[in-house]
């Protein structure tokens, strides 16, 4: 039953709109659009009479032809119980755009909005009805929330990533003790088995970490450092396994990814292990050995698929026998030890070191510096308790103090400190003036002379002695200055 057709006459798109299909070349092709459009579409009259309609949309109002649907009343369908209700009604009737999720006699659930198209007098010349499934806006939703989730997993990555010095690669390796140690890590990076790095301060273990992530098979995967001993004890859990939204007061209204989804494929580098208190202990292990990962306020567990790579400079057996540290977890991480021998343990990188620290800051600050060889001698000879970190902050601290091209030390500073060397203060290099006995003469001119070599030789001691035509134990007693 068409409504209110007989009492007023009917706007020029009206009619055109309810003529003959064939009639009209535009109408087919107006017919054509809406039957392709994505959305089901229909018009109304001001009336709710349909005037026109998608294929969409007769079929999912349950009529076989759409064509059926043409000139029934929007209220009839209602009535009829086609539709639970009928935002084109409500358009009618406000005069505004109506939305809403309409359902269907067979349960299927629209999101449908109605627009009254209103004339230059005021009067609704049309209403334009466009719905689209449900399940669509859902499935888009959840996709949408997905790619936020993975946003926000790199948005925290790149957080615990931001103030990590990643830039430089290179690894020094000039004693046989780090070329040994690499041969291991090229060969244990490719397997998943845990690694458990111990050493001195400042010997390298981040560095060696992160050697073996990026020659392992997860290194397009993000590598992920933690500091055990930084987390404040009440955040470590909420740290290591996040939380969902609204877990607790003072949380992150959007839930926050935990340090094991983040590393997810990954690597996570747990730095000063022995730092995590007991309780935090046995949950790591448990994630260990399961891989199991409940996010705080989650009945979701999910599977965590990381490398764990721990270090540590205390000794783990002596916090065992004090019952500081889990034996089960103290074995389970050990799997493959790597002990970083000191600095001083292994004096052949001693002088590579320097030569790239220095080589480094002569590119950046374009200088030209050199070690004089009272510098050379200083730095073999000292022993080197903060390791690698203090070798590199001394080379610095040199280079940005020193006036002239060549470096010395000044009494207060590394010389003063030394253990061994008991060296003169020297005349700056280039002005020299010998003076004193020819023996005494001599081994200032060696000394300089072995400085150059090793200097142009980045500091390599093998290189140093071949090019010297000495042994390379002789190349030691002299810079040890015996
Ligand atoms: N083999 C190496 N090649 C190049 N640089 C290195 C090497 N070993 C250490 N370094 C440099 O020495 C410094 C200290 O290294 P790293 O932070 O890895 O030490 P660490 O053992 O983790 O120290 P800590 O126990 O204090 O955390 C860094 O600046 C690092 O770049
Ligand atoms: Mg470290």
């Amino acid at each position: 039953m068409t409504v209110g057709s007989d009492c007023i006459q009917p706007h020029p798109i009206q009619e055109l709109l309810s003529g003959n299909l064939n009639s009209n070349p535009g109408q087919q092709f107006l017919q054509q659009i809406i039957d392709n459009s994505y959305d089901s579409i229909f018009v109304t009259d001001k009336y709710g009479n349909v005037l026109l309609a998608s294929i969409g949309t007769g079929i999912f109002m349950g009529y076989e032809r759409t064509e059926d649907m043409i000139g029934k009343n929007v209220k009839e369908h209602v009535k009829d119980g086609i539709y639970d209700w009928s935002p084109t009604i409500e358009a009618i009737k406000s005069r505004s755009v109506v939305s809403g999720i309409v359902r269907n006699k067979n349960g299927v659930q629209e999101m449908a909005t109605s627009k009254p198209l209103i004339d230059e007098h005021g009067e609704i010349v049309m209403v334009i009805t466009n719905a689209r499934d449900t399940k669509l806006v859902d499935d888009y939703i959840a996709a949408l929330e997905k790619e936020r989730s993975t946003v926000h997993r790199y948005k925290t990555a790149v957080e615990y990533l931001s103030d990590v010095d990643a830039g430089n690669k290179e690894i020094v390796a000039e004693s046989p003790q780090m070329k040994k140690i690499i041969k291991t890590c090229n060969f244990i990076a490719k397997a998943d088995s845990t690694v458990m790095l111990i050493g001195e301060t400042g010997t390298g273990k981040e560095v060696m970490a992160r050697y073996i992530h990026r020659h392992s098979l997860r290194s397009k995967e993000p590598f992920i450092p933690v500091n055990c001993a930084a987390i404040p004890q009440e955040l470590l859990e909420s740290e290591f396994f996040g939380y969902v939204r609204g877990a607790f007061t003072g949380a992150n209204p959007h839930g926050k990814p935990g340090l094991f989804e983040i590393a997810d494929k990954g690597t996570l580098f747990l730095d000063e292990i022995a730092e995590l208190p007991m309780a935090m202990q046995s949950k790591l292990l448990r994630v260990i050995e399961s891989g199991e990962v409940q996010r705080l306020g989650d009945t979701n567990i999910y599977h965590a698929n990381v490398r764990f790579i721990a270090a540590t400079n205390r000794d783990l057996k002596a916090m065992i026998s004090q019952k500081l540290f889990r034996s089960d977890l103290y074995y389970r991480l050990n799997v493959i030890p790597i002990n970083i021998p000191t600095l001083r343990d292994r004096p052949e990188d001693i002088l590579a070191f320097a030569h790239k620290f220095l080589g480094e800051l002569n590119r950046k600050y374009a200088l030209k510096k050199q070690f004089s060889s009272q510098a050379t001698q200083s730095l073999f000879n000292y022993n080197w308790p903060g390791n690698v970190r203090e070798l590199r902050n001394v080379i610095e601290r040199l280079v940005m103090t020193s006036m002239g091209d060549i470096l010395n030390f000044e009494e207060d500073s590394l010389v003063s400190r030394k253990t061994r060397l008991d060296c003169e203060p020297r005349p700056q290099e280039g002005d020299r003036a010998y003076e004193g006995t020819l023996k005494s003469v001599l081994k200032s001119v060696e000394e300089e002379y072995i400085s150059q070599v090793l200097r142009e030789c980045g500091g390599r001691m093998g290189e140093a002695a071949r090019r010297l035509g000495i042994h390379r134990t002789m190349l030691y007693r002299k810079l040890n200055n015996k």
